[in-house]
């Protein structure tokens, strides 16, 4: 059976100059992913049957960066003879192809799903060749223009082509198209680089189209916003910034309070539950997960965090990697690095670290205290600046504490070695040894008063 699907094409070959970046330019981030993963999340939006990036400069690094993503193949357009040569290029994939090519550019990442919708339905209802994304902009500089004639779209100009007249027109055309694959080979084989650049411009095809009494359609998009390209770190920071306030929004429908949403940093991809409080300077990033009812005070960062229910995070905490299950307590001034877990109703400190340990139920350190390799039972009282010393210079050892034990202050736990459920380690102990369940183990030297030794120091 032959296949009438829809056929994304995305353009991304053109060399991003401005950008002043050794990074390709589609492969910028913006609040979490990369520009070239926007504009993949709104093709997808279409389900399309299939989706080719035209690559040119640096082709390798990005298709090395999506080679784990199957639904999208790669074309390179070399050299780069323009828009209209870039398309050209993804045609031997679609061989056999019938239906639509919807074509995006990579650097184009505000569309939106809804208007990437009301473009095909456009495009299917007038059974159009064509249908051309336009925009009304006070300033439409730049971009190419939308000559239309007794109403109908009759071509597309571009700003160097234009003749004054033309460049006060304020209808421009965004770039994206919608068109039927039948009559494109044919068309795209007509166009000529005759214009100021010297490139096979695809705006041509229109033209082309209007000259063959093939029909085009236009839909205006109703936000002049969704059509912006990035061309610099500017545009970048602009968008950026639209797509971060966005998601704010987003959190704020679902209930999240968002005490000052222009200093609130939440990536695309986080989850974040109703009446959750999130105070100024937050940083949620990567899948991070946050349940119902936390505190999350200012100047914290979570990465890739799975964060339960009513958990408080206070002032200027980092977790990374890491699982903080329900009613936890954690900060100010916690660390819990890669592989951590803070188990319900446990409470991690000030100036506590974490990493690769998990801490039970109920368990508390409260101060100044480095957990690393353990693992640490329920109702532990880890008294402050314990450390567990891991590390003995070349490889990583175990420290494993028993529910119910307790660790006095300034204790050192020399893994590998376990302390026994329910036993005490006195304060101040190097602990080399496992110490047995409900056992007391004191390591320090005892203590030694000299009467009167200051007075006779002073003679
Ligand atoms: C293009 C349109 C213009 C429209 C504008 C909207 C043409 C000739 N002009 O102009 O009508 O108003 O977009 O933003 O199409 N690319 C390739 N290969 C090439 C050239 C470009 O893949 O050989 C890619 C670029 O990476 C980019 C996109 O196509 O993603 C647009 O190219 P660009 O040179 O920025 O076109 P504009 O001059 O902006
Ligand atoms: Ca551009």
């Amino acid at each position: 059976m032959t296949d009438i699907g829809l056929h994304v094409v995305v353009l991304a070959a053109g060399k991003g100059t401005r950008m002043s970046s050794t990074r390709h330019k589609v492969l910028h981030g913006i609040n979490g992913r990369t520009m070239l993963s926007h504009v993949l999340a709104v093709a997808r939006s279409a389900s399309p049957t299939s989706i080719t990036v035209v690559l040119g400069h640096m082709a390798d690094i990005v298709r090395a960066t999506y080679r784990d993503d199957l639904s999208v193949q790669f074309v390179v357009q070399e050299p780069q003879l323009g828009t209209g040569h870039a398309l050209l290029q993804a045609l031997p994939l679609l061989a056999g192809a019938r239906g639509d090519v919807l074509l995006l550019y990579g650097d184009v990442p505000l569309l939106s799903a809804a208007t990437v919708a009301a473009l095909l339905a456009r495009h299917r209802d007038d059974r159009a060749a064509a249908t051309v994304l336009t925009a009304d902009l006070d300033q439409p500089f730049g971009y190419g223009r939308i000559v239309r004639q007794d109403g109908a779209i009759a071509r597309i100009v571009e700003e160097r082509d234009a003749t004054p007249a033309q460049r006060a027109i304020t209808e421009v055309n965004a770039g994206i198209y919608a068109l039927a694959l039948e009559p494109l080979a044919d068309a795209i084989a007509a166009l000529a680089p005759q214009n100021v650049q010297g490139e096979y411009y695809l705006p041509d095809l229109i033209g082309i189209y209007r000259r063959r009494g093939l029909g085009v359609s236009t839909f205006r998009v109703r936000s002049a916003d969704e059509i912006r390209g990035v061309n610099s770190r500017r545009d970048l920071a602009e968008v950026s910034r639209l797509v971060r306030n966005a998601k704010n929004e987003e959190l704020l429908a679902a209930g999240v309070t968002l005490i000052d949403p222009a200093t609130t940093y939440v990536e695309a991809d986080v989850q974040v539950g109703a009446d959750t409080v999130l105070h100024p300077n937050v940083y949620l990033e990567g899948r991070t997960i946050i349940g119902v009812a936390c505190e999350i005070h200012a100047g914290t960062r979570l990465v890739n965090a799975t964060v339960g229910d009513r958990v408080t995070i206070r002032n200027y905490c980092v977790i990374t990697d890491s699982t903080v299950e329900s009613d936890a307590v954690l900060g100010p001034f916690a660390h819990l690095r890669p592989g951590s877990l803070v188990q319900s109703e446990a409470l991690v400190g000030n100036f506590v670290e974490l990493k690769k340990a998990t801490l039970g139920r109920k368990s508390k350190a409260s101060h100044l205290t480095y957990l690393g390799d353990a693992t640490i039972g329920d109702n532990v009282n880890i008294g402050a600046g314990t450390i567990t010393c891991n590390y003995d210079g070349t490889h990583k050892h175990q420290t494993v504490i028993g529910d119910g034990a307790f660790i006095g202050s300034d204790s050192q736990l020399i893994a590998p070695v376990t302390i026994g459920k329910g036993a005490y380690v006195a304060a101040g102990s190097s602990i080399t040894d496992d110490v047995p369940d409900q056992a007391l183990a004191i390591t320090r030297g005892r203590q030694v008063n000299k009467e009167g030794w200051a007075r006779r120091k002073k003679r």
